[in-house]
């Protein structure tokens, strides 16, 4: 019988074959072999007109070279990141059919959910996450904000809510390194939607074989990450080409920008890809907090720079976006899939003549 979640695995020597990917996505880069390429920056002082002008440089240059970059000195209270950080992992370590009281499986907004994966996809992620629609407030469910470990629905409200307020700001820096006024981008989102995703990544017994959580972009405008200090999160540099490990800062986010942001900067800003790798050794928390735009906001470059083309032929709603996006990996995992079974069938014809050619020597014998 199929263990219920993922932590029952972590403890098997070997990984189940769902889980095991095709050698070109496998992990390039250990776990903990950290880079320092992306860049860390101070926010301290950032209301000060003085030093703003520094600090909006450095973040600007940031999302033109990488698209992620780490912030300290943000101003979110280091307490309330330890408390979300420690209940969290409380939550994790709750036996299966308590989280399964989350469970989110079958279309639920919100919850539990174990190694989810795409559709059309045969491989799944190594992680379990547990899943928070935020923002707008109104459109709060708290029926799916788990209710163990005790006092979790009150800090998760508060880091929320603290969250959005640097997203903001993130935003109105970025609003205007492109010539716009403050409020462009969040206007831009209408009425912004907020996810918090919290992922955690048990010790796996074979980590060389799979990952955490597939390559991509995040499909939204910005993205705040809390990780712990075991290190998993990795970017790629040089166009795609060379993998990098994110090296965990103690209280920093990694932030990065998704294709939302990615369109409204008509490219200038990138959407760095990334993706989570695991390991044998230790179990890895991160919580992820999307900031996205309204379903119904317009995805389409707000500023188009002398000389540049839109990069998108026609404004479209970010629901639209999100769904072209979906059914083209949907698309991708088929084309590879079926690449797959078609290499595996001719293997096997290649083996027929001679499976084959036995029997017939056995007659002529
Ligand atoms: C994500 C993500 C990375 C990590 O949740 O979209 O990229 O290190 N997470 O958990
Ligand atoms: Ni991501």
């Amino acid at each position: 019988m199929a263990p219920s979640t993922l932590t029952a695995l972590a403890g098997e020597t070997t990984l189940q074959s769902s889980f095991v990917r095709d050698e070109d996505e496998r992990p390039k880069v250990a776990y903990n072999h950290f880079s320092h390429d992306i860049p860390i920056i101070s926010l301290a002082g950032i209301d000060d007109a003085q030093k703003r002008c520094q600090i909006c440089s450095k973040i600007v240059e940031a999302c033109e070279d990488w698209g992620i970059f780490q912030i300290v000195d943000h101003g979110v209270d280091s307490n309330l990141i330890s408390d979300m950080t420690t209940l969290a992992k409380a939550f994790f370590a709750l036996p299966p059919e308590e989280k399964l009281r989350f469970d989110m499986s079958g279309g639920k907004k919100g919850g539990f959910i174990v190694s989810s994966h795409l559709q059309g996809e045969a491989v799944q992620d190594w992680r379990e996450i547990v899943t928070y629609f935020s923002y707008p407030i109104p459109r709060r469910d708290y029926s799916r904000w788990p209710d163990k470990p005790e006092g979790w629905i009150d800090v998760t409200k508060e880091y929320s809510e603290k969250l959005m307020g640097l997203a903001c700001k993130l935003l109105e820096v970025l609003s205007e390194a492109m010539g716009l006024e403050k409020e462009a981008l969040t206007k831009a989102c209408v009425d912004m939607d907020q996810k918090v995703v919290v992922n955690y990544y048990p010790k796996c017994p074979q980590p060389d074989l799979t990952l955490g959580l597939k390559r991509h972009t995040d499909p939204g405008t910005i993205t705040l990450l809390l990780q712990d200090q075991v290190g998993g999160l990795q970017a790629t540099k040089d166009n795609g080409k060379t993998w990098i490990t994110v090296q965990p800062v103690e209280g920093a986010f990694v932030v990065n920008l998704g294709d939302h942001g990615h369109y409204l900067s008509n490219g200038r800003f990138k959407n760095a890809d990334h993706q989570a790798v695991v390991n044998s050794n230790s179990s890895r928390l991160s919580i992820a907090t999307f900031q996205n735009p309204a379903p119904e906001a317009t995805v389409y470059p707000l500023k188009v720079r002398e000389g540049e083309k839109p990069i998108l032929e026609e404004p479209i709603t970010f629901a639209e976006m999100y769904r072209r996006k979906m059914s083209k990996d949907i698309e991708l995992a088929k084309l590879k899939k079926l690449a797959k079974e078609e290499k595996q069938m001719q293997e096997e014809e290649w083996q027929k003549p001679k499976l084959e050619a036995k029997p017939l020597e056995d007659i002529l014998a």
